[in-house]
């Protein structure tokens, strides 16, 4: 996930990329870079780090001049976050420039055709390979646009970008495919960005672009191009009436709430290029030459050990590798065994929290291997692993972690699958039933959330008084349980305790009376029968049940959630968000600082 803008107007256009760029650094702030046309030159300007380095380095008076270009701000996917794999890139001959969101997912096979034509690369980044194929398809084509549109036919993956050119200044290309694109029109003056923020103090007028869409513009002027046949779109201009500060939330009044409904677009992009129907499995190109461990130990803390816990369910089940997850505080002062062929896990969002760091840097000094699942690329956790899974959940601003949760799990999911079909252990009809299941993952999701929403909003309210909750799960629900009351706790500060279900007899039970509620996760699966005796005993001592279920499920409770049957383990991935919704509405009717709860910090870097 990265910030794109383009300008071209009347107004001294770097100040205005500069100022857009500030309202996407939420996107990424590894690098950040800009580029206009003057006098039939491109300037470039990038620097590493946050978006204030490139400010220090920008001088000379042509900044002062040109009235068009494009900026970046980078989230790293390909490549190192330096100041090399920076945006923009340009191609061999300096006369393209492009900003690009993200991911190329074929690029390896066009840099390779590219190499064989003599083209010559600067950076590891699998955007630099576009604009070298959209100069190589200039050969061929009389104009920008019809070369972009060949260009773009060889490409896989996602992407949001602008271009620009030396020969034409003032011009600017922008499409997009499965990463948001948006066109702002001002009076003498047009825009593309990420975010509507980026351009919102210069005009309210906007037009959302979709996936196979192209836009030329200048300032005068822009015109939507159908990409598959260059046949003028007609386009809707429509009116923004929010105000900056909650644009920069996309109209969400909390940055958690947003992550949340974000979560189809992050299940997109971890499975971008993983599934592969023709062959029926998944590619996971980072582990190759890795053995298949004989045994994995996670180490993680908070919401990535749960996401630990339910990886071991699947990886036990579909790759039938035994595992071990640990809390990483916990880990990192224990004697480790020696035992050959095992393989160490390390998960973590941000890649810089203490105990997961110590812990694998113990089990670095003795020689074992450690697999990274990161979301932060370049992160501490990253560099230090010997292999990396990056996860592909953008940033995750909210202190209480919600979407890089559902990007650990898809990551985990594909990682049991992947170890699976290397082991020879899943049979063909279940892989093509998995992969079946998991490309449609995101469009159920999105189309789920906003019903669950309001189920939450309706539930809320009748247990916002309880002082404390149970949180019910079997199998591989119980993880789930863990979260969503660690959820509840860290942000509506009401006390919550995530159980296995069939332990709550051996000593909880006695805490149950009618203002202790218990949230179950009670999926129609083969343990139903057993989850459903646990309600009955808690329904016995006057205990409230809400209960997240799919539909036909009879049980005698208080509340009835509904979710679709997408059977085990994928439920998981409408019971997360589910669990997700309940604590924030509950913390919003409380009325408590949702994003930013007290106590906590986003990154524990500190013991
Ligand atoms: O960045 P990490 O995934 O290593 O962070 C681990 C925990 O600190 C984190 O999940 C924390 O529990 C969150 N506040 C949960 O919402």
């Amino acid at each position: 996930m990265c910030g794109i803008i383009a300008y071209t107007g009347h107004r001294p256009a770097v100040p205005v990329i500069i100022q857009g760029l500030k309202s996407l650094e939420y996107r990424g702030y590894d690098s950040a870079g800009l580029c206009f046309c003057h006098l039939e030159r491109l300037h470039l300007f990038r620097a590493a780090g946050k978006l204030h380095f490139l400010e220090q380095k920008l001088e000379g008076p042509q900044v002062l001049h040109a009235t068009s270009g494009i900026g970046h701000t980078r989230w790293a996917t390909h490549g190192l976050p330096n100041e090399t794999n920076a945006h923009p890139h340009l191609d061999v001959h300096d006369n393209l420039a492009l900003v690009h969101n993200g991911i190329i997912e074929n690029y390896q096979q066009l840099k390779a055709m590219l190499i064989g034509t003599g083209c010559t690369f600067r950076s590891q980044t699998d955007t630099e390979v576009m604009v070298c194929l959209i100069s190589h398809a200039l050969n061929q084509h009389s104009s920008i646009r019809q070369a972009l549109a060949w260009s773009l036919s060889q490409v896989q993956g996602s992407y949001a970008f602008a271009l620009i050119s030396r020969n034409h200044e003032g011009k600017v290309w922008a499409a997009r495919k499965a990463s948001p694109l948006i066109l702002g029109a001002g009076t003498g003056e047009n825009f593309v960005a990420s975010d509507i923020p980026a351009f919102l103090p210069f005009t309210r007028n906007v037009v959302f672009l979709e996936d196979g869409e192209l836009v030329e513009m200048d300032a005068g002027q822009w015109t939507v191009y159908d990409l598959s046949n260059l046949e003028p779109v007609s386009k809707q201009i429509q009116r923004i009436d929010w105000d900056v500060q909650s644009a920069q939330k996309g109209g969400y009044k909390h940055f958690m709430l947003k992550e949340i409904f974000e979560q189809p677009q992050v299940l997109t992009d971890c499975l971008a290029g993983r599934l592969d129907f023709k062959k029926y499995r998944v590619n996971l190109s980072e582990l190759e030459g890795l053995p298949v461990p004989s045994r994995l130990h996670i180490m993680a803390c908070g919401t990535s050990y749960h996401a630990g816990l339910w990886g071991r369910y699947v990886l036990e089940s579909l790759a039938r590798i035994p595992v071990n997850v640990e809390i990483a505080s916990e880990f990192r002062y224990k004697e480790l065994v020696d035992e050959p062929g095992a393989l160490y896990l390390s998960i973590s969002q941000s890649g810089e929290t203490a105990d997961t760091l110590a812990g694998q840097r113990m089990v670095r000094e003795r020689g074992l291997p450690v697999l990274g699942l990161c979301n932060v690329v370049g992160s501490s956790v990253a560099r230090e692993s010997d292999r990396v899974l990056y996860t592909q959940a953008g940033p995750e601003i909210s202190v209480a972690s919600t979407k890089a949760m559902c990007s650990q799990l898809v990551m985990l999911y594909i990682l049991a699958l992947y170890w699976a079909q290397s082991r020879n252990v899943i049979t063909p009809r279940d892989m093509m039933a998995s992969l079946g299941t998991l490309e449609s993952l995101a469009f159920t999701l999105d189309t789920q959330l906003p019903g669950m929403q309001k189920r939450a909003q309706e539930i809320c309210p009748h247990y916002s008084k309880a002082q404390s909750f149970f949180f019910l799960g079997r199998g591989i629900y119980y993880p789930l349980a863990l979260e969503g009351a660690l959820k509840l706790k860290e942000i509506s500060y009401i006390h919550a305790q995530g159980y296995p279900a069939g332990e709550l007899k051996h000593g909880p039970i006695a805490l149950i009376e009618p203002e202790v509620p218990t949230f179950a996760l009670a999926l129609d699966n083969f343990l139903l029968d057993k989850i459903g005796s646990n309600l009955m005993e808690v329904r016995a001592r006057k205990g409230k049940i809400i209960a997240l279920t799919n539909p036909g499920v009879q049980l005698e409770i208080d509340e009835k959630w509904e979710i679709p049957q997408l059977g085990d383990p994928l439920n998981s991935f409408l019971v997360l968000p589910a669990l997700q919704l309940f604590a924030y509405e509950m913390a919003v009717y409380l009325g408590k600082d949702v994003d930013q709860p007290r106590n906590l910090a986003k990154s524990v870097t500190v013991e």
